[in-house]
C-alpha cells in the first residue's frame, strides 16, 4: 500500500491508501475527495488539479507540455501544481502529501 495524505483547502486531513500504478485522481475519487476529473484523464480539463507538497514535488516525474497547458487554465495554480490524473503511484511516493485548491471545494 502507498499512503497519500490529502489536505483540503480548509485544512482537513485525510490519509488514503493507494496501490502501485493507480493515479492520484483515482485514489482521491475512491475516497470521496472533491476532484471531478471531468475529462477522464485525457488532459483536456483541469478539474483534477492538486498542489503537491514542496518536499515531494521534485520527486515526481516532470510534467509534459500538455499538462502545463492545462494547468495554465486552472484557478489558484501554484508553482507546485500538477494534474492528479497524470501522477501514478509507485513505492517511492509512499507518504506523498497533496493539497486541494480552493476551486475543488
Ligand atoms: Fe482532466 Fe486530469 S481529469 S486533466
Amino acid at each position: 500500500m502507498i499512503k497519500v495524505t490529502f489536505i483540503s483547502a480548509d485544512g482537513d486531513v485525510q490519509e488514503i491508501n493507494g496501490v502501485e500504478g493507480q493515479s492520484l485522481l483515482d485514489i482521491a475519487q475512491a475516497a470521496g475527495q472533491p476532484l471531478e476529473g471531468t475529462c477522464e484523464s485525457q488532459m483536456a480539463c483541469s478539474t483534477c488539479h492538486v498542489i503537491i507538497d514542496k518536499d515531494w514535488f521534485d520527486k515526481l516525474p516532470r510534467s509534459v507540455e500538455d499538462e502545463e497547458d492545462m494547468l495554465d487554465q486552472a484557478f489558484f495554480v501554484e508553482d507546485n501544481s500538477r494534474l492528479g490524473c497524470q501522477i501514478f503511484m509507485r513505492e517511492e511516493l509512499d507518504g506523498l502529501t497533496v493539497r486541494l485548491a480552493e476551486e475543488s471545494e
